[in-house]
């Protein structure tokens, strides 16, 4: 259908037509000699408009049958139509089509659930098979597409190698326990040990990133990661994609956080420059354009702020501190302990921009950051954006074989357990970073949807069922 939409766009007037048109009915409104079908074929978020012309008016009883078959959620195939201007209404063009060219190729049963008026977020999760069909959680998965494509572009641009690493991992990354174990089934035999060795789902690729990075000099990926997150929140996946990135010679959190910051406004400036094609698809369900306008307002911003704003962790916490005297959070901010999504959101709400958060004490963070020469926090840092609070997670990674170690013993790590990526430190060691981006997170809260379980296709999460 693109195609179609391009040429009313060119602003070409003649009519033409066209063969083998094929797509879903969205919906159908039946007239005395015609039917008005709305179609999609996935190629674009909008729906084109089809008018089904009666043959031989008001004559056979039967032809008024062929009409009333159509309805929404078949498939169809027009084998001619002509694609006809119509500069006065809303849709600058339309096809016309006589019903003997209409062809249903795919019927649905009289309870199919779908129908033309939209329906609300909560009754299309209960359909986790039919609700990508609906204008809102289609156009979701039209978008995350697109800013997949946009990150692809942004590395490819900064000399990022795209790497596979794998999803079998012997290890924790982050050490917060929130693991899936795997098994397998031998032949006649009972679930047991993969290969005989403790296997897991990963929760981050960074370990393998970061060996890769040694080779590559910077690398990439976007890979399916695994948290048994007991969380059953809006911004919270068992299986979610993370967009993790490794680069070689970095050695200061500065730097890293300029190097997302650049990343979030391609993807922004991409979206900004697509608004024709990914507008019709924001506008969300129940809202209006007003509500599309405050998202690409929302881009813009993005672009228009100049550098985003970065505070320490300790500045972050006497801002909150301050705050809690006169509106107390659920949680006290106390210097030491991890930041709650409270104080994220209200940190992001109160400087009105994305922001870096570095800096934290070492104890709120992983075993493999780099540590400060204070001694109690790390070169690390959080963006944490309106409404969303966390978006990405990154640091300098600790690089000093022996502190390394240290660190890991006075967490009681198994030094055995992760030679293999400790032994990097020895082998031609250069200082490194990276971060991660939650992909959902990431497409969501630029889509202004409010829940990072509509941006992937099937969610996986606490009290969620699989499919
Ligand atoms: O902050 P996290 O845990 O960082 C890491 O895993 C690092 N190893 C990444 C790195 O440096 N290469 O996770 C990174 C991001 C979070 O900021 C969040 O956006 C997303 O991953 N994330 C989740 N998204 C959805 N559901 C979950 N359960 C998530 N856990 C983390
Ligand atoms: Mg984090």
């Amino acid at each position: 259908f693109k195609s179609f939409f391009n040429r009313a766009r060119s602003g070409s007037n003649d009519p033409e037509t066209v063969e083998n048109v094929q797509g879903w009915i969205k919906s159908v409104r039946l007239m005395k000699n015609m039917a008005f079908v709305d179609l999609q074929d996935g190629t674009t978020p909008h729906t084109l408009k089809l008018v089904v012309q009666r043959a031989g008016v008001g004559s056979e009883s039967s032809s008024e049958d062929h009409l009333r078959k159509l309805k929404t959620g078949q498939s169809v195939t027009v084998n001619s139509a002509v694609w006809m201007p119509t500069p006065t209404r809303q849709q600058p063009f339309e096809l016309q089509a006589a019903e003997d060219a209409v062809r249903i190729v795919g019927d649905v049963p009289a309870s199919y659930p779908l129908q033309k008026k939209s329906h609300s977020l909560s009754f299309l999760r209960t359909q986790p098979t039919l609700k990508h069909r609906s204008h809102y959680l289609g156009a979701l998965l039209r978008f995350r597409s697109h800013v997949e494509v946009a990150l692809t572009q942004f590395f490819e641009l900064h000399d990022c190698t795209k790497v596979a690493p794998p999803i079998l991992t012997s290890g924790d990354c982050e050490g917060a326990g929130e693991l899936f174990r795997v098994e397998s089934r031998a032949r006649w035999g009972q679930m047991a040990q993969y290969f005989g060795q403790e296997t897991y789902l990963t929760v981050s690729t960074q370990l393998h990133l970061e060996v890769l990075a040694a080779a590559l000099g910077r690398c990439w990926t976007l890979s399916p990661c695994f948290r048994a997150e007991e969380s059953d929140t809006n911004r919270h996946l068992a299986e979610f994609w993370m967009l993790e990135t490794e680069l070689s010679f970095i050695d200061n959190v500065y730097d890293l956080t300029v190097f997302a910051e650049t990343m979030l406004k391609y993807v922004a400036q991409r979206c900004i420059d697509r608004q024709q094609d990914l507008l019709p698809a924001l506008v969300p369900i129940g809202s209006n354009a007003e509500d599309v306008k405050v998202v690409v307002e929302r881009w813009e911003a993005l672009l228009a702020r100049g550098q985003w704003p970065r505070l320490t962790y300790s500045e972050a916490i006497t801002l909150l501190q301050g705050q809690h005297v006169s509106q107390p959070f659920s949680f006290e901010p106390v210097w030491g302990q991890d930041l709650q999504t409270e104080h994220e959101k209200w940190l992001a709400a109160h400087l009105d921009s994305p922001v870096f958060i570095t800096d934290y004490p070492r104890s709120c963070k992983a075993f493999y950051m780099k540590q400060n020469t204070d001694g109690r926090t790390v070169a690390c840092f959080d963006l944490l954006v309106p409404q969303m609070g966390e978006l990405i997670g990154g640091s300098v990674r600790e690089d000093n074989y022996e502190t390394l170690l240290q660190e890991m013993s006075r967490r009681n790590m198994n030094h055995e357990d992760l030679a293999w990526y400790t032994d990097l430190r020895r082998n031609g060691s250069a200082p490194h970073g990276g971060f991660g981006l939650g992909l959902e997170r990431f497409v969501a809260w630029l889509f202004g949807a409010h829940n990072i379980r509509d941006a992937i296709p099937f969610s996986r999460s606490a009290g969620g069922s699989i499919e």
